[in-house]
């Protein structure tokens, strides 16, 4: 196993045994599984406005069309999804210039949504989100630019990235790295550390993190599964986290 996942590169560069494994099985379990994988996720033509609705309790019930309407070039990554739901917040926007990057693990696009995604500006991009091929390519599609506004609304998706509250904030670095300095804004489902052994045996809440990182300068909001956090130019560019 070993050679095939130090191929594939890992999200992260760690000593720690026990992560490693973790990770490695899990890109392995994708790819094996991955035809099953790729069947159970069809297009799911959410709309962003469910997003909102998913959202409000972290957004304070603010539209993110609003918030997207506010940017004169917005540059937009929908993380862990189809491009149906960037394809319907874009066309809200007809005349401004955008970028859009959706990510899964597989794309499913049919003629219609290909055409569709080309005149909005939208780029939908696949592979395993645990693997830094992906995040290479995201970060190429971007060419440059930071994104305004990033969402992760993973669902069941989460079920393929492990429970593991460390992958989750290595992969919550990576979406933080992308996001401009300009009070872009991230959105994401997270696994509660409530229910993380290691964290409640540190006392680690999302309470005393949401705290420490105010300090530093990252506005965030947070309830049970959701995070809204907010970057601005006083921010760090890596996101800290308590140990
Ligand atoms: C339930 S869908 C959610 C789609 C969308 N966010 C929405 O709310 O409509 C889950 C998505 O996660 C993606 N996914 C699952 N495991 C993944 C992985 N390891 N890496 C990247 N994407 C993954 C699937 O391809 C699918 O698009």
């Amino acid at each position: 196993m070993g050679n095939s996942v130090e191929a594939k590169r890992r999200i992260i560069k760690t000593s720690d045994e026990d992560l490693v494994r973790q990770l490695d099985y899990q890109i392995e379990e994708n790819k094996k599984n991955s035809t099953l994988t790729c069947d159970e996720w069809p297009v799911y033509g959410s709309l962003i406005r469910s997003y909102e609705i998913d959202f409000r309790a972290v957004t304070g019930f603010r539209s993110i069309s609003g918030f997207v309407r506010r940017r004169p070039a917005p540059v937009v990554i929908d993380l862990m999804s189809p491009s149906d739901t960037l394809a319907d917040l874009f066309m809200k926007f007809p005349d401004k210039p955008k970028l859009g990057i959706a990510h899964s693990y597989c794309d499913r696009r049919n003629k219609e949504r290909l055409d569709r995604d080309e005149k909005l500006g939208i780029k939908q991009l696949s592979g395993d989100i645990l693997e830094l091929e992906t995040w290479e390519k995201i970060e190429k599609t971007l060419n440059g630019k930071k994104a305004d506004l990033i969402m992760e609304r993973a669902l069941r998706g989460k079920h393929y990235i492990t429970s593991d509250i460390r992958i989750h904030a290595v992969l919550l670095n990576k979406a933080w790295k992308l996001l401009s300095s300009d009070n872009g804004m991230l959105l994401a489902e997270i696994p509660n550390p409530r229910f993380d052994p290691l964290l409640n045996e540190k006392k680690i809440t999302l309470s005393n993190w949401a705290s420490f990182i105010k300090e530093k300068n990252v506005d965030v909001n947070f309830n049970l599964i959701t995070l809204r956090l907010i970057k601005t130019p006083n921010s760090p560019e890596k996101l800290p986290f308590l140990e």
